[in-house]
């Protein structure tokens, strides 16, 4: 005989709170089709096989078997929520950008903070880095601030990059660590790249473990263009700046955190938001000309540098408040796609050959991540503002161009002929001379990789440049080839002598001779 499996059954005198009713909606196929029974397969008898024709049976498994996209190849762990920046200051003399033009108005962000090396279900506190991502929905388009909690970066060129995250990144072989600092790749590489050691700094400083997204500050990190409504442009580092103040935990601190709770960041900023404490951050920038650019030893156009505060202090123009968590962590966390490409009038790039670089990166790995090109229909990837184009077709295509044109230049007037070009409003680059010979080469002034590490380290407070020293050996006693060691530690008498002397110390070595700084050309190897 057959007995009919009954639905799940909880609950004093067989009440069930499992089937559909009043409120309750009825669960349907992806078609539409009301569901009667989801618990049990259809089948020839009932201990017989189970029957092809089973279609809800089908879908359902066959939709499940498809749910993973392809994590981020950096960045892959990540926690975000939605807010407004508001405008406190509005600055048309230095920017046309229509975000900057009204004191008081607000404009939509989402705001991704992460994690680099680390997968996707990685620890929060690791050492590392942490991504600081906002996308404004302006009235003009979407501009995104693709930043880090850090000013500064590793490497000068882009063409570093998949070098620099495949050593970071857990070994080919072993594939291990997930998420840590601490292996001879990634010390090996940057010993060998000498225009690292300012970020290696920071990397090692309690910067790297923040107490929670909410207490860090954010950057970003190139030199990039205002221009204003007469075409004038001017040079712009951009930087966030928290309310809540700027704090970190120690190394002890984030192993005990990363063992108790590994999903620290992200339930810390949930809990915020969702208990009202909304975090705000202030958004400054500095500002100089090419003038004031010629003045500086190096080169505006090198990510590793940064513009001290004391030579062109942080103007304070808005500020940005997070105040409502996603709906659905896939729908937007996961698919949203920042791209530093993303701008609008009013701001413009500079020549930084790594900002150059990730221009193209970002596009290109999104197309494979997400898919499709279509991904800027999907909700979190769509600007707010009126959007008109002749892009069509396409794996998902969700909003064709409407009417019988879809090209130009057309012939059919008004609203048939579609949208058309605005020659005065819309984005115009920056006018700018280049010239040079084409050569793999970056300028001299690329070449100083050690005053701004230093500049760093004693800007730190007794306890904090302790920190440092500790951090680096702690990860260096992790490093297994001595050679890599003493390359390391052959740049810090570059960096501070007494600080070359207690890593030293601390891993029972001497000091080796410092590594000759780069000079004339740069070639990314350590001349020794
Ligand atoms: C994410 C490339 C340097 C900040 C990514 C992703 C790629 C990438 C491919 C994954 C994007 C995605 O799948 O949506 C590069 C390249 C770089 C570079 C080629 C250098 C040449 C930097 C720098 C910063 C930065 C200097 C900071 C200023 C970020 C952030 C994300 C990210 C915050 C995560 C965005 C999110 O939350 O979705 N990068 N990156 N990257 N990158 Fe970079």
């Amino acid at each position: 005989s057959t007995v009919k499996q009954p639905q799940t059954n909880y609950g004093e005198g067989g009440e069930t709170h499992q089937t559909a009713g009043g409120d309750v909606p009825v669960m349907t196929t992806s078609q539409g089709v009301p569901v009667s029974d989801d618990q049990n397969t259809l089948r020839q008898g009932a201990r017989g096989p189970a029957l092809m024709e089973d279609f809800h049976f089908r879908e359902k498994m066959f939709h499940f078997d498809h749910e993973r996209i392809p994590e981020r190849v950096v960045h892959a762990r990540g926690y975000a929520a939605h807010g407004y920046f508001e405008t406190l200051d509005p600055i048309p003399e230095l920017t046309c950008a229509d975000i900057f033009q009204r004191k008081g108005e607000k404009t939509p962000v989402f705001c991704r903070f992460s994690t680099v090396a680390g997968n996707k279900g990685s620890a929060d506190l690791a050492r590392d880095v942490r991504g600081f991502a906002v996308k404004f929905y302006t009235q003009e388009g979407n501009w995104d601030l693709v930043g880090n909690n850090i000013p500064v970066f590793f490497i000068q060129d882009a063409m570093k990059f998949p070098d620099l995250i495949h050593a970071a990144k857990q070994e080919p072989d072993r594939g291990f660590p997930q998420a840590q600092t601490a292996h001879d790749n990634f010390w090996d590489f940057v010993s060998l790249m000498p225009e690292a050691m300012h970020m290696v700094m920071w990397a090692m400083s309690d910067r790297a473990i923040p107490r929670s997204f909410r207490f860090m500050e954010g950057f970003g990190v190139h030199t990039f263009r205002f221009v204003n409504a007469d075409g004038k442009s001017s040079y712009v580092k951009f930087h966030w700046k928290p309310k809540q103040g700027l704090q970190s935990v120690t190394w002890d601190e984030a192993l005990k955190i990363n063992g108790a709770d590994p999903d620290f960041h992200r339930r810390d900023l949930w809990n915020a938001i969702q208990s009202g404490d909304y975090p705000e951050w202030e958004l400054g920038v500095q500002v100089f000309d090419d003038e004031f650019a010629d003045s500086f030893p190096f080169d505006i156009l090198d990510a590793t540098k940064l513009i001290p505060e004391e030579d062109v202090p942080v103007r304070i123009i808005g500020r940005m408040v997070l105040d409502r968590v996603v709906d659905n962590f896939f729908a937007e966390t996961e698919q949203v796609a920042f791209c530093t490409q993303n701008i609008v009038p009013g701001i413009d790039f500079t020549n930084d050959p790594l900002l150059q670089g990730r221009n193209f990166s970002y596009l290109d790995t999104q197309i494979k991540r997400l898919g499709a090109p279509n991904f800027t229909h999907i909700p979190i990837n769509a600007p707010k503002c009126p959007f008109h184009h002749f892009q069509q077709d396409g794996h998902m295509a969700m909003h064709n161009p409407k009417g019988r044109a879809n090209y130009e230049p057309n012939s059919w007037g008004g609203a048939e002929g579609g949208p058309r070009e605005a020659p005065e409003t819309g984005f115009r680059s920056v006018q700018t001379e280049a010239e040079g010979v084409k050569d793999r080469v970056r300028s001299e002034l690329f070449a100083d990789h050690y005053s701004q590490a230093r500049q760093f380290y004693f800007s730190q407070t007794e306890v904090e440049r302790t920190h440092i020293a500790d951090a680096l050996v702690f990860e260096l006693s992790k490093v297994q080839t001595n050679a890599i060691r003493e390359r390391l530690l052959s740049h810090l008498p570059n960096i501070d002598e007494g600080l070359a002397q207690s890593v030293a110390d601390g891993l029972g070595m001497d000091v080796p001779k410092p590594a000759k700084p780069a000079r004339e050309r740069v070639d990314g190897l350590a001349e020794s």
